[in-house]
């Protein structure tokens, strides 16, 4: 099929921590890629995201911080944008969930669907924390999956196996909010049942043989299965309300009740797309993308979204009717980091923004091309970025650029030379230059990104390889317009070259074209996002074919396009990974309450005020520090865990609290005659409780 427009979405990422290296190459790298190349072969291209501000996920992150979930999502809403502009993401849009035309356009579509009688509401029971007083929604509960028995399987989904779940399918549920035994307590949900799409799903799917293996294996899997029906409200305080003329007239009471995050999330989509065309001036603009069937739809993802694009979204799609249906999702697999597990909890990841606080986006765009998991899970390894970057992008394209650029202000005036009598070698490299606007486009077009950047590099091996049986630094003076020829045709591969890098290595395209003096190249921004100082863009991908640089054509300044990187900043990086995590990666979260104790059990406890008269370490333990503590009355040997936080000196002369009556243990062959009270802090950072009054003094 002919398609007049491509819509671009990628995932939305949700706003409760900065992306790492796993999103750029599960969607994002990929997603822009795609959008990038399309708008340089011309196509009406909108490319829609946004961060993912609704659901559990908000709420865990905000809980852990004892904030609320709209201070998580100012926080990081911006830094996903700013990190993501910096990568050279180029979307039409960044938009967020918690806009007001979401929240509308996503009751809106709940209205329709819940008014054509899609949906079911049910009344059962469900898990609920009495000491957290909350339903135990999605992330709130973990428990072990009844598929693959991951015993941190979610509420709503597990992330090892893939299977969508509901918290009573839990096995042993616990609580993430606290350590109370969840109750059953009744309540009153929308479901959207799932099952009476399964016929018009299959048939949709079937006509996508093209699809990736991946993505149609998951799909095939789950249809095999057959389609269960699926909540899609929750009662959870954060969320786009459930409208509540819709509950009215089923005379359900909707207080309390929002939609569930994986209904309004790819909605989000939609109202994107809404605010970009009312961004235009152009506010019905969107329906074109959404509803005419000449538009291509395509999301990227990861693998662990793929049942919400190609089953759940599709079918609200299709219930709503008038919409388009996805062309395609081609989901990527995970990527690991140095041989494991991605994991933001143990900072096993390369965070987005610290990446570009030390490199440039086109090298990570560069690298992470070549390993991303578009069949199965890829490994990203820093000595392996650094051989991608000093093996191909310096020793190869960088070299060829930048000979060619030399020889061009040595030996041709800093000129385009004529071509004179082209030899059989030179014929046949103009030839091959002629195929690569086509193989490296249908690689992005077949979303085959590792295939584009081999293929976009052959085109750079191409033109050193000229250069070298070319030999222009012999040719120069036996016989000199072969070596104005080898020099205009490596200029020319150059040309194509800025032009065909422009979706992989946007910066460095734009640096050759400045080399270059070449005005007039197709932007691959948005068009509102142009450089106005490009001028008319004339020239496109498929110019690309051929020479595009005229003879006598005035060339720019030479600069240097890529620097090697260092042995000691490959190290660094790696030394990085598992350390501890920065305050904004820690998980800070609060411990849970203890047992509540009676007066008597807290009468039994004896503090006393003392001073810190001796401290010293303890050969042999990382922990322990060697007190003597003067109570007044008595001096006690106190051994205190502070040897890590606290230096023997600095305890010296400190006024500190004690439990005086706690029964003397042994620790290193040493009696401990007490305890020192220190706050610890979630960073696991300890503070003495500095206390006034006499020695021996009685705290209660
Ligand atoms: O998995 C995630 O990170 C989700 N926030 C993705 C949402 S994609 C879409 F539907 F919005
Ligand atoms: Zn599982």
């Amino acid at each position: 099929m002919d398609f007049d427009r491509i819509l671009v979405t990628a995932a939305l990422p949700y706003a409760n921590g900065p992306i790492h290296l796993g999103h750029l190459a599960g969607a994002y790298l990929p997603a822009d890629l795609f959008c990038r190349y399309g708008r340089m072969k011309g196509k009406d291209v909108v490319f829609v995201c946004g961060s993912d501000e609704m659901g559990v996920a908000i709420m865990v992150r905000a809980r852990k911080e004892g904030v609320e979930p709209q201070d998580i999502v100012d926080r990081y809403h911006p830094q996903i944008k700013e990190a993501f502009k910096g990568f050279g993401m180029s979307f039409d849009i960044y938009s967020r969930t918690t806009t007001a035309v979401h929240a509308e356009t996503s009751q809106e579509f709940f209205r329709t669907l819940a008014g054509k009688g899609i949906f079911t509401t049910k009344k059962e029971r469900q898990l609920f924390d009495p000491k957290a007083g909350i339903f135990l929604a999605d992330r709130f509960v973990v428990g072990t999956c009844p598929t693959c028995g991951n015993e941190n399987a979610y509420g709503d989904q597990c992330e090892k196996c893939g299977s969508t779940l509901s918290p009573m399918e839990l096995l042993h549920p616990r609580s993430t909010l606290s350590d109370a035994t969840p109750e059953l307590r009744e309540t009153t949900h929308w479901y959207l049942p799932l099952g009476d799409f399964q016929t018009r799903l299959e048939n949709w799917i079937g006509q996508h043989p093209e699809w990736k293996p991946n993505v149609l294996g998951q799909v095939n899997s789950w249809l095999k299965d057959g389609l269960r029906e699926r909540a899609i409200t929750r009662d959870v305080p954060w969320g786009v309300p459930v409208p509540e003329d819709v509950a009215k007239s089923q005379g359900i009471d909707a207080s309390g009740k929002v939609i569930y995050v994986w209904f309004d999330a790819p909605i989000g989509y939609i109202s994107a797309t809404k605010e970009w065309a009312l961004e235009q001036g152009k506010p019905d603009e969107w329906k074109k993308y959404w509803k005419d069937e000449k538009t291509r739809l395509v999301h990227f993802i990861g693998k662990d979204n793929i049942v919400f694009h190609c089953l759940m979204f599709p079918a609200m799609l299709m219930a709503h009717e008038g919409y388009v249906l996805p062309e395609n999702v081609p989901a990527n697999e995970f990527l690991n980091i140095e041989g494991d597990k991605l994991s933001t909890s143990r900072n096993w990841a390369v965070w987005l923004h610290e990446y570009l606080e030390e490199f440039d986006a086109d090298l990570l765009r560069y690298a992470l091309a070549t390993m991303l998991p578009e069949t199965k899970d890829a490994d990203f390894n820093w000595t392996e970025f650094q051989t991608r970057i000093n093996s191909e992008l310096a020793d190869v394209l960088g070299n060829f650029v930048n000979r060619t650029m030399t020889f061009a202000a040595r030996f041709a005036d800093g000129k385009v030379p004529r071509l004179v009598n082209p030899n059989d070698i030179d014929k046949y490299t103009l030839k091959e230059l002629a195929t690569f606007p086509n193989r490296i486009g249908t690689a992005y077009d077949r979303y085959k990104n590792r295939e584009a950047v081999f293929e976009t590099m052959a085109l750079a091996r191409l033109g050193n390889k000229y250069f070298n049986d070319s030999e222009p630094w012999h040719t120069r003076k036996s016989n000199p317009q072969s070596c104005a020829n080898a020099i205009h045709i490596s200029l020319q591969i150059c040309a194509s070259l800025a032009v065909l890098l422009e979706p992989l290595l946007p910066d460095s395209a734009q640096k050759i074209r400045n080399m270059l003096n070449l005005a007039g190249v197709r932007s691959s921004m948005p068009k509102d996002i142009l450089d106005p100082t490009s001028g008319g863009s004339t020239i496109g991908w498929d110019d690309a074919v051929k020479p595009l640089l005229k003879e006598g054509h005035v060339l720019g300044e030479s600069s240097i396009l890529f620097t090697k990187i260092e042995d000691e900043v490959i190290e660094a990086q790696k030394a990085k990974l598992g350390a501890k995590p920065t305050q904004m990666e820690t998980e800070l979260a609060f411990a849970p309450l203890k047992d509540v104790i009676t007066y008597d059990d807290f009468a039994k406890l004896d503090f006393r005020m003392g001073t810190v008269l001796s401290a010293e370490a303890i050969p042999k333990s990382k922990k322990l520090l060697k007190l003597t503590i003067d109570l007044g009355f008595e001096k006690r040997q106190i051994l205190a865990g502070a040897a890590e936080h606290f230096e023997p000196e600095a305890m010296i002369g400190r006024r500190v609290a004690i439990v005086a009556n706690l029964a003397p243990r042994l620790m290193m062959g040493m009696e401990s005659q007490g305890m020192v009270l220190m706050a610890e802090g979630r960073d696991g950072q300890l503070a003495i409780m500095e206390s006034i009054g006499e020695d021996g003094a009685i705290i209660k």
